[in-house]
């Protein structure tokens, strides 16, 4: 008799690759902890991302350059207790593959062994490629990150829409297939033209994952403290935001505070 008897069936690389061929939309959210990772996964989400975003959502610091592979080994291992079904994609954060691919492998098997995360993720296109193979070779799953990364952004300077023009969006279509080639089982498109986006969609036979792509990809993917509305201040456009958590939060605590100083709580009944 199996003991895992009662799990969901986990969704797996495969299991994504099966969806983009029935033209099943791939639901995709971050998370950093254990508890958020527990709702999202028994609300039946497909794809939990570790994203490196927690350096700005929970670390609060501007970019996602300062969070260490150790912290993101920290939010991984948290996730990955709390998920039966969902795939867990783990972030590999700046500097942990950029210097060469032996580097680059190593960081991704501390993932692996102290994470038991499904993958990773690495920003990038050809300048990383040797990296995304070596990383394959040793039997990791890995998901690609084109268009706006991040991790450059000391590089490009600004947040804005990339591949708009015709040599970078060729760039992108190339760096697409590259990444496919190499044996990534998906990749994430972020914040290029929807037109773009769905042209590097058809290219390729392995989903594509967007966040300001537009709806002609085989998934979305967005940042889980900005669409709960926790996040104020970043507005986007592709932004939807399902909840103002930051406003009942704030209400909650608010009315806390005010039972508290009213000596209102406790009351008889929530004493020994
Ligand atoms: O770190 C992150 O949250 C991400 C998503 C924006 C795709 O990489």
């Amino acid at each position: 008799m199996s003991v895992h008897k009662n799990k969901p069936r986990k969704v797996t690389t495969h299991v994504l690759m099966e969806m983009k061929h029935t033209g099943e939309k791939i639901a995709m959210l971050t998370a950093y902890d254990y508890s958020m990772a527990k709702i999202l996964d028994k609300a039946g989400l497909d794809v939990i991302l570790v994203g490196d975003s927690a350096s700005n959502v929970i670390a609060g610091w501007e970019t996602t350059l300062p969070i260490t592979l150790d912290q993101m080994i920290y939010h991984g291992a948290s996730v990955v207790r709390a998920v039966d079904r969902a795939l867990v994609v783990v972030d590999m954060p700046f500097g942990s593959y950029q210097g060469n691919s032996k580097e680059a492998l190593n960081s991704a098997i501390k993932i692996m062994k102290e994470t038991a995360a499904d993958a990773v993720k690495l920003e990038g296109g050809k300048e990383i490629i040797e990296s995304v193979n070596r990383i394959i070779s040793a039997g990791i799953p890995v998901m690609g990150h084109l268009g706006l990364t991040p991790q450059s952004i000391n590089k490009f300077g600004t947040y804005t829409v990339r591949a708009k023009d015709e040599e970078e969006a060729v760039k992108l279509r190339e760096d697409a297939l590259l990444l496919q080639n190499a044996g990534c089982f998906g990749v994430v498109l972020e914040k290029i033209p929807a037109k773009l986006a769905q042209l590097v969609t058809k290219d390729l036979v392995i989903p594509t994952i967007g966040i300001g792509a537009g709806a002609g990809v085989d998934g979305q993917v967005l940042v889980l403290h900005d669409m709960l509305g926790i996040t104020q201040e970043f507005s986007p456009r592709f932004l939807r935001r399902y909840n103002n958590l930051f406003e009942q939060i704030s209400g909650s605590v608010t009315s806390y505070i005010n039972d508290v100083k009213a000596v209102d709580f406790p009351n008889n009944k929530e004493q020994y």
